[in-house]
């Protein structure tokens, strides 16, 4: 298996999780779990989104969690943006990066920002002048990159013209989302390969939902073709409030479990990634899809039960 020698990931709990939790996090422990993710070693935080607080209520307060963060070196904070107001106010909010969205489904789109995508592009080209004109970099997401929950399966000829469009207003990277974990490794494989010869120059990222199950899967998969950058969410938070079915992201520590196992570096403490996904869970309170925090590392090593141990042969 060809691996890469490291893989970077963004911690997008505090984002795509927060905003679909039952109750309001209170903005003490969104900061909390923001710079106790920091302290791991996270090199991006995709912290909160500066979108309608009509739309996602929950993040009502993404100015003053980003005024409350400990900014640790090495990090990279970021946030999620649908149109130039919301960069306005992430630039004001002093974010490292801008995350924009738009969905390569009508469909989609529209039930997310009340755009078609056409609509869509035009205001974040006015988002990338914001960005530009502020020196911060624009990564431009498109969710249902790989099937859409109302039009299902979405033809790459129209994902592909939406990423030359998001390519030609500047955008630094392309994230590719599986919005709601459609998409399957081969598919992931099959439109990578047709997309990243024609965009030389861009960082690709896979946002992926474990909705079926297959987010690890799609993640090797897109390594397997080069890519090096990943979202995920602590515990396994996470879901579109505009996409049913949509149900948690690829969990963080899983994730970095699972490189760490194979010998690929994130720069991320699993130990302190572990800890912060327990009292994550305390804060939500319930117990999220996560197995690591269950299961423990594949280091974990359990007593011998009496009368086997002792019928074990010496190693030589
Ligand atoms: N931040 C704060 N307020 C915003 C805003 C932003 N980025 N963009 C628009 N608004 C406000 C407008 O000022 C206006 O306020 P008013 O009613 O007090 O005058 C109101 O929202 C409606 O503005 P309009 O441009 O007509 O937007 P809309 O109602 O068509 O909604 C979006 C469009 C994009 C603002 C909204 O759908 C949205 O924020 N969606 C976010 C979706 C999301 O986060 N999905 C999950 C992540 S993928
Ligand atoms: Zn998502």
């Amino acid at each position: 298996m060809k691996l890469p020698e490291r893989a970077t990931i963004c911690e997008v709990g505090t984002r795509d999780g927060f905003q679909i939790e039952p109750e309001f996090i209170p903005t003490e422990l969104k900061i909390e779990v923001v710079d106790r993710l920091s302290a791991t070693g996270m090199p991006r935080i995709e912290v909160t989104s500066f979108v309608s607080p009509k739309a996602v209520p929950m993040l009502r307060d993404a100015e003053a969690v980003m005024a409350g963060i400990h900014r640790r070196p090495g990090t990279r904070y970021s946030a999620l943006v649908p149109n130039d107001k919301g960069a306005v106010r992430a630039v004001d909010a002093g974010v490292d990066d801008i995350h924009t969205v738009v969905s390569a489904s009508e469909s989609h789109n529209l039930a997310n920002v009340n755009m078609t995508i056409g609509e869509s592009l035009g205001k974040l080209e006015a988002t990338a002048q914001v960005a530009h004109r502020a020196g911060k970099p624009v990564y431009a997401g498109i969710s249902c990159s790989f099937g859409c929950p109302f039009e299902g399966e979405v033809p790459v000829a129209r994902l592909e013209s939406v990423v030359r469009r998001l390519v030609d207003l500047g955008a630094k990277g392309i994230g590719l989302a599986d919005t709601t974990g459609m998409a399957n490794p081969a598919q992931v494989a099959r439109v990578l390969e047709h997309l990243m010869p024609r965009f030389p120059g861009i960082e690709w990222t896979l946002h992926t939902h474990d909705t079926r199950a297959m987010a690890i899967p799609n993640i090797l998969a897109a390594m397997g073709m080069g890519v090096g950058h990943f979202d995920a969410s602590i515990g396994g938070l996470g879901g579109c409030p505009f996409a049913p079915g949509a149900s948690g992201n690829v969990c963080t520590e899983d994730l970095v479990h699972c490189l760490a196992a194979m010998g690929v570096e994130t720069g991320i403490d699993l130990d302190a990634l572990i800890e912060t996904s327990k009292r994550v869970q305390q804060i939500v309170g319930r117990v999220l899809p996560g197995q690591i925090v269950k299961a423990g590392t594949w280091t974990r090593r359990y007593p011998l039960p009496d009368g086997v141990r002792e019928r074990v042969p010496a190693r030589s």
